[in-house]
């Protein structure tokens, strides 16, 4: 059974294809992932074949079919940050969560992935949580930034 957040979603958008990306877009921000229900209901209100919704949802990043974080981390990797110290940023990322790789923590509070790049390269070192930069990044802020995240979190649950 759907919910009724994802009847409303899918109410407000016209019941045409292309709005099946603004939908999967809508249903992976309000539940960090995309129930294969939810799915099921895009499928049928779009008009458009489960196995087509199934090749949206799994070749967009973008998208989860597992449930993620309540916040999305991103630690770019790619060369210019890489240079000045990215991966070692994303080693502390993960120590300060208790993950040793990326993925989900166990309280489904964060989601980490690394990135290639975040297109703002001098700014590196550079993370991203939601839809912050914080560029320039030093490891010793890295414990502050998660707290005021994780208390975040904690208000929203
Ligand atoms: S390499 Fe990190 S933002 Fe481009």
């Amino acid at each position: 059974m759907v919910s009724a957040a994802v009847d409303e979603i899918l109410s407000g958008l016209w019941a045409r294809p292309d709005n099946l990306i603004p939908a999967l877009q809508e249903i992976q921000t309000q539940f960090h992932f995309l129930p294969e229900a939810t799915l099921r209901a895009v499928s049928r209100r779009f008009q458009v074949p489960l196995a087509e919704v199934y090749h949206v949802a799994t070749f967009y990043n973008c998208f989860s079919l597992a449930p993620r974080g309540h916040h999305q981390i991103h630690v770019c990797t790619g060369t210019a940050c890489h240079v000045r110290g990215g991966q070692r940023i994303l080693d502390r990322v993960l120590k300060e969560l208790n993950l040793t790789s990326s993925g989900t923590t166990a309280d489904y509070a964060f989601n980490v992935q690394p990135v290639r790049c975040l297109g703002c390269c001098a700014l590196g070192p550079i993370m991203r949580v939601d839809q912050r930069i914080y560029g320039h990044l030093k490891q010793s802020r890295i414990p502050r930034i998660l707290e005021r995240y994780r208390s975040l979190a904690e208000v929203a649950a």
